[in-house]
């Protein structure tokens, strides 16, 4: 039994040609931008996630009085919540809030005087270091530089 022929009863035109060729770039041109804004997204995360202090956030201006000895006091580092504490002993230490678990906002609790990342029950000490959970690593600390009545934070 032969097979049957399929004949075609329509001729492609050049007006025809030039119509797909058009929507095939414009659907290329899509799919690029789609491929470019997804990698762009990763790589801005990626760098957040590695970069010191969620990238190079310029140093933050605090003034000494609006953190008496004792006290803390949050912040935003440039992406990132950030916090200083102001012990009595020694000079201001400041630490980036986010849990080194996966990157979960940490609480400070001044009366127990430690950190407690509330997604999966992590804890850390005054100085940032883990104190249990699962965070593999310390709180990210700060530069600090007190120059006579303020405090700076961050920077390179
Ligand atoms: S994100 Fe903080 S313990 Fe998991």
């Amino acid at each position: 039994m032969a097979e049957p022929t399929v004949h075609s009863t329509t001729a492609i035109t050049e007006e025809d040609r030039a119509f797909l060729a058009t929507r095939r770039g414009v659907l290329k041109g899509v799919l690029g931008l789609a491929v470019a804004l997804g990698l762009g997204s990763v790589f801005c995360g990626l760098y957040r996630f590695l970069a010191p202090g969620g990238g190079a956030a310029a140093a933050v201006e605090i003034p000494l009085g609006d953190i008496p000895l004792g006290a803390s006091y949050t912040f935003q580092y440039g992406t990132i919540p950030a916090i200083v504490l102001h012990e009595e002993e020694g000079k201001p230490q400041a630490f980036s809030l986010l849990c080194t678990h996966m990157a979960c906002t940490v609480v400070w609790n001044g009366e127990k005087r430690e950190f407690y990342c509330p997604c999966h029950d992590g804890f850390f000490d005054a100085g940032g270091n883990v104190l249990s959970g699962p965070p593999p690593a310390p709180l990210e600390r700060l530069r600090v530089e007190v120059k006579g009545e303020k405090i700076w934070v961050g920077g390179a």
